[in-house]
């Protein structure tokens, strides 16, 4: 019978047995995937496996410290943090067009995630261990999606930001490829990870970067952090986590309009709630929130973020507009 006690024990079996004494690397995105994959292969290999993890200023509040330290006190895993915020601003600059951002980030990831696994192989090197293994969160669902590869580097690349260049002398671990989105939760849970984590709705990969109508700047990004944390902490409150399968906060950052506020007249910029039902992303409701929680994180969003005059609601269902409005 399946339990998650079992899958444990057999993929630690199976992941020592691959790896014997040589090391590995593994990328963490924040999601619960690569969270969930290392958690395993640290259980079965310890200080033989090296976490990355690419700060690309793009997570939502908190996020970043949840990898850093949550993550971390969990499993006790090695962990290796590139603060590459100021490259991505840098790149990103001047840019307004959705997939043009999506490139830009993806094609940054992948070098700054290349840099300091080469570093992780010569460090390696250094003290002649052999860095031999790459550690990848794919599941069951990618599988099938990209006609049964078999192992192949860049499976999820048509997902996430995480896709990984194809000239890699690593041998792949991919603990979860029997598993479907709910085991995964479970394993995670049992192998004692924060629930912040192993609950996590869905977050794209390119993050905060493609909710920002416009171009994304440090500013905008604060400002968007903000008026997100404050939808999400409403959200959980009224218990709404389970029936909403995720809430994206835009900022239409081009868009001006007038409002008061005091006894001054503002100009300031709307905040869009995307909340939306889902089963699987491929098509979508707009969810039938309650009115005293969308007044709440109204009221909260425009007196506690400045230069948000107005908090507006997508009433529109996927098809035809899509979740993400980038
Ligand atoms: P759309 O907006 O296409 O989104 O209805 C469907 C699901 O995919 C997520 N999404 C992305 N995830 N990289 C990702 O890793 C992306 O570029 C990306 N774009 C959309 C979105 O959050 C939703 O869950």
């Amino acid at each position: 019978t399946w339990t998650t006690g079992n899958v444990i024990e057999e993929q630690v079996e199976a992941i020592r047995e691959q790896v014997g004494t040589k090391r590995a690397i593994c990328g963490l995105s924040g999601g619960v995937d690569s969270a969930v994959a290392a958690a395993l292969v640290q259980k079965a290999i310890g200080s033989q496996l090296t976490c990355v993890y690419v700060d690309h200023g793009l997570m939502r509040k908190g996020e970043t410290e949840q990898v850093e330290k949550d993550f971390v006190a969990a499993t006790g895993v090695q962990l290796k943090v590139v603060d590459a915020q100021e490259r991505f601003l840098a790149a990103l600059a001047g840019v307004s067009d959705p997939e043009e951002k999506r490139k830009i980030i993806g094609r940054e990831f992948i070098r700054v995630f290349e840099q300091a696994q080469a570093e992780i192989v010569a460090e390696g090197a250094a003290d002649g261990e052999d860095v031999a293994f790459l550690v990848q969160g794919t599941l069951y669902p990618d599988i099938v999606e990209s006609g049964g590869g078999t192992g192949t580097a860049n499976i999820k690349s048509h997902h996430n930001v995480g896709g990984l260049p194809e000239d890699l002398e690593f041998k792949l671990v991919e603990p979860l490829r029997q598993l479907f989105k709910d085991e995964v939760r479970m394993v995670g849970q049992e192998l004692g990870l924060p629930d912040e984590i192993v609950q996590r709705q869905p977050f794209p990969g390119p993050g905060l970067g493609i909710r920002i109508v416009g171009e994304v700047t440090k500013e905008r990004l604060d400002l968007l952090r903000e008026a997100d944390a404050i939808a999400r902490e409403e959200l959980t409150a009224a218990g709404l986590d389970r029936e909403i399968w995720q809430c994206p906060v835009v900022l239409l950052a081009d868009v001006r309009s007038v409002g008061v506020q005091g006894d001054g007249r503002t100009y300031g910029h709307p905040i869009v709630l995307r909340p939306v039902s889902s089963e699987d992303a491929m098509t979508a409701d707009w969810t039938r929130m309650p009115y005293d929680v969308l007044a709440r994180i109204s009221t909260r969003i425009t007196n506690e973020v400045a230069d948000v005059n107005r908090v507006v609601l997508d009433v529109t269902s996927k098809p035809p507009g899509t979740i993400e409005w980038e």
